[in-house]
């Protein structure tokens, strides 16, 4: 991978809002990871209906990948969601390891640890992978901004990687982005194969609806929380003798636990 100078990207952050890097992925390393992307769609796509829907929050510790497909009024998207504490699926060995090494570079280039988000931290921020196919029947995501559900100093600096192009792999619609100066600008007509697209996720985009033949596969890595129920559970005295009391003190706690997982 061919990194440009840090200082050069958060200069371009800071006026427009975005940068393109070009050819930061090698035509090798794009090829590679290109064919994985629309051979795991091509395959999973078969049984569309049996899809849970797809996520948009609601992180939970531990939980497995999953590949989900919504279509209403917000969205309409299959969007695989791939994390840290799971072993990376053998299909997108590839895909994930590039995920990851530019999430490094991202994190570096706001002041963070390489890993940040690799694990949970203390505030139980985590960083995964989501890669996504908006279908050429009209896939789209609503004009949005993106925020944290905690507040706090992060700079929300996502990175982008399209895989399949506009004008080549689908004809109408692609990534909209709002700079810094209101202009509206079609970002998918700007990046060619290799290109990673760094940009302020706190600004508005949109991905308007895509038209024709495969369709718009995208990959970026999504930072979030995991919900802090999902790490309820007193382990250190799991084993030991409970009297009645501290029982049902338990099981109404983990009730609790059940009933809002
Ligand atoms: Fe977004």
């Amino acid at each position: 991978m061919n990194f440009p100078d840090k200082d050069f990207i958060i200069e371009n952050i800071k006026k427009k809002g975005y940068f393109i890097s070009k050819g930061l992925l090698s035509k090798e390393e794009y090829q590679i990871i290109r064919k994985e992307a629309i051979n795991y769609f091509h395959n999973k796509q078969v049984s569309k209906n049996k899809f849970p829907k797809a996520l948009r929050g609601g992180i939970k510790a531990g939980m497995e990948d999953i590949l989900g497909y919504t279509s209403n009024e917000k969205w309409k998207i299959l969007r695989g969601c791939f994390f840290n504490w799971n072993r990376n699926p053998n299909e997108l060995s590839e895909i994930l390891k590039i995920s990851r090494e530019i999430s490094s570079f991202r994190n570096e280039l706001i002041g963070l640890k390489s890993d940040y988000g690799s694990f949970i931290e203390d505030s139980n921020y985590i960083q995964y992978s989501s890669l996504s196919l908006y279908p050429s029947n009209g896939g789209f995501l609503q004009k949005h901004s993106d925020g944290h559900a905690k507040k706090n100093k992060l700079n929300l600096l996502h990175f982008k990687i399209e895989l399949t192009h506009k004008n080549a792999d689908y004809s109408e619609g692609g990534f909209y982005f709002w700079d810094r100066e209101g202009n509206e600008i079609c970002i998918s007509s700007l990046i060619n194969p290799g290109d990673v697209l760094f940009f302020d996720g706190s600004l508005n985009h949109e991905i308007k609806p895509i038209k024709g033949e495969i369709g718009r596969i995208g990959l970026f890595e999504i930072p979030t929380y995991v919900e802090e129920k999902s790490r309820f559970r007193n382990y250190s005295d799991i084993g030991e003798p409970k009297n009645f009391f501290e029982k049902i003190k338990y099981k109404v706690k983990y009730n609790f636990f059940l009933k809002n997982k």
